[in-house]
């Protein structure tokens, strides 16, 4: 990919977890199902070869009775677990995110670099300008909006 893509930024997007019961790891090292332990060894080899910049940590389900509990910002525990294991790693969080707040409080704690968010710009397309109001940061009006605003 990298060689094709020579000046963009790569973006690797991960399941976390297929959200099967139980542990991940047995007791005696088997692994028993995919999880967020695998995705830091994986995340190792993807920065020793060193051609992402960056993990886009979501997650998915290869187990037929898997029960997500959707919350609001529910994967970004993965994200930060690779963002702990990986400090130098950026790190994207994606899922349910909705509150401005929140979602700047992921950045300002260091849990993750970035958040993206899908759904709730399909609910409000002007969530950025929610956000900025909320956050008390300036924002540009298009050209045309200006003198109204
Ligand atoms: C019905 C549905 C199925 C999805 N399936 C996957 C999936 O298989 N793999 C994945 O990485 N993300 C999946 N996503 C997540 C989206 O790709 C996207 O990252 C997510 O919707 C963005 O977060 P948000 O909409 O919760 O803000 C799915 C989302 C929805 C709503």
């Amino acid at each position: 990919m990298r060689e094709v893509w020579t000046d963009k930024p790569l973006f690797v997007r991960i399941s976390a977890t297929d959200w099967a019961e139980g542990p991940e790891k047995a007791e005696d090292g088997t692994w028993l199902q995919w999880g967020v332990e695998q995705v830091i060894l994986w995340a190792d080899k993807m920065m020793s070869v060193g051609v992402v910049d960056l993990i886009d940590c979501s997650s998915g389900g290869n187990w037929v009775k898997q029960k997500i509990a959707a919350g609001h910002g529910y994967q970004v525990p993965f994200a930060a677990a690779i963002k702990k294991a990986h400090p130098t790693l950026v790190v994207g969080a994606v899922g349910n995110i909705v509150d401005p707040e929140i979602a700047e409080s992921y950045l300002k704690d260091g849990k993750v670099d970035l958040v993206f968010l899908a759904r709730e710009f399909i609910r409000n397309p002007h969530w950025a300008l929610t956000a900025a109001k909320v956050l008390g940061a300036k924002v540009k009006p298009a050209n045309q909006y200006e003198r109204a605003w």
